[in-house]
């Protein structure tokens, strides 16, 4: 099989910048070298026990055969319960559609709607995926970019100055990764003032990190605060972050009825239904106790703290305090003359003394990298004294 087989579509995208460095870090882990992983993107935590108990259940009573292509009732009930009591919107188990993790949503959601030449506006640092996901759609990446001193958000000006007729959509991830960006309430009503100028933008808001937020105030999401939009608002959210659950491979999401029908026409030719068991743990996962989120996000808090505590110690490196998700966007401008301006040869460089982040640039920033707190305190202290030395002059 050479090149010259690959589709139009495929040639134009890359493999997941984050995977490679964690793959990487794995290879010299294997060779015996004593490494700290922080690129990765999920929770340490163990899978709660009655969610793995849910999951026994269903496979010891038989669920192991096709379910309806869009999910099961008894998920599609308890994502309608979540999108209400945690995401405050209106929802119910008709609107909802379950899928092999968030990202394949994001996936279907774009697929079955970017078309050559359409722009999708998407705020810079992004997720891996999303500019990938509008490429592969023959889409074009229209990039609204943000500032550390701003936390990452951006003025809904910004936003108004990028749309055009081909405007397709708006990609909104709050917390956001790879920055912990929290867009507050007052922000996405103004984000929404915009909106309601541009009836022809779609708006995907990417919420899988809503319980992660560390400013004290309640999560907010486009389609609860500006309701009167939320038939051009697809939700999505899952699992995978919020209950430590990467491995199970489910998400969901809520949006207009004609965009649900027309993700599920798409997923029953690509992979049918999502896995049976996983689905019976997912409900148990909305429908369980939701108290011990308070008592991780309490630990992620903490962990927070101490990452951008040490960060801020080191010179050269700076950061701005992030309010939600489990990273934090490390800035090096100062130091990245001995790296040849390539955040790359930094990402190899701490490698090589045993920490393994991603390179700023694998989420379309530069000079800087990405950290992942998803890791115990005393392991984030001993990352960060490898870091501090591997960058004194
Ligand atoms: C912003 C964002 N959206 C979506 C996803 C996809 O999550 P899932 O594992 O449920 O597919 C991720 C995972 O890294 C993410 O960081």
């Amino acid at each position: 099989m050479s090149h010259e087989h690959l589709s139009q579509a495929l040639r134009r995208i890359a493999a997941s910048g984050t995977t490679a460095m964690t793959d990487r870090a794995t290879a010299l882990r294997e060779a015996g070298r004593d490494i700290i992983s922080l690129s990765v993107g999920e929770p340490d935590f163990d899978t709660p026990p009655h969610v793995l108990g849910a999951a026994q259940v269903a496979l010891n009573s038989g669920q192991t055969k096709y379910t309806p292509v869009t999910g099961t009732l008894r998920l599609k009930q308890a994502a309608a319960l979540h999108f209400r009591r945690d995401l405050g919107i209106e929802c119910r188990p008709e609107d909802v559609i379950v899928t092999a993790g968030g990202k394949q949503a994001i996936f279907e959601a774009i697929a079955a709607t970017v078309s050559e030449g359409d722009e999708v506006v998407v705020p810079n640092p992004w997720w891996v995926s999303y500019p990938q996901m509008v490429r592969f759609a023959g889409g074009k990446v229209v990039p609204l970019i943000t500032q550390p001193h701003q936390g990452f958000r951006f003025d809904p000006g910004d936003l108004e100055a990028l749309i055009t007729s081909r405007t397709s959509w708006l990609l909104l991830n709050s917390p956001g990764n790879p920055t912990g960006a929290v867009f507050p309430l007052d922000l996405l009503r103004g984000i929404g003032e915009v909106l309601r100028r541009h009836p022809h933008v779609m708006v995907l808001s990417d919420d899988i990190y809503a319980p992660l937020n560390y400013t004290g105030g309640a999560h907010a999401t486009l389609a609860a605060g500006c309701p009167d939009l939320a038939d051009r608002v697809l939700t999505v959210s899952g699992v995978s972050k919020s209950h430590a659950m990467t491995g199970f491979r489910i998400g969901v999401a809520t949006g207009p009825a004609w965009l649900i029908e027309a993700m599920g026409r798409l997923q029953s030719n690509a992979s049918g239904n999502p896995c049976s068991i996983s689905q019976a743990a997912a409900v148990a996962a909305f429908e369980g106790p939701q108290a011990f989120l308070d008592d991780w996000r309490e630990v992620f808090r903490r962990r927070r703290d101490l990452v951008v505590k040490a960060i801020r110690a080191i010179p050269g490196l700076a950061t701005p305090v992030p309010d939600g998700a489990f990273y934090c966007f490390v800035d090096a401008a100062a130091l990245m003359q001995r790296f040849d301006h390539d955040d790359t040869k930094l990402a190899l460089h701490l490698l090589e003394h045993g920490v393994a982040v991603v390179a700023a640039s694998a989420f379309g920033g530069k000079d800087g990298f990405r950290v992942s707190f998803a890791a115990d305190e005393r392991v984030l202290t001993e990352a960060m004294g490898r870091i501090a030395a591997a960058l004194k002059q």
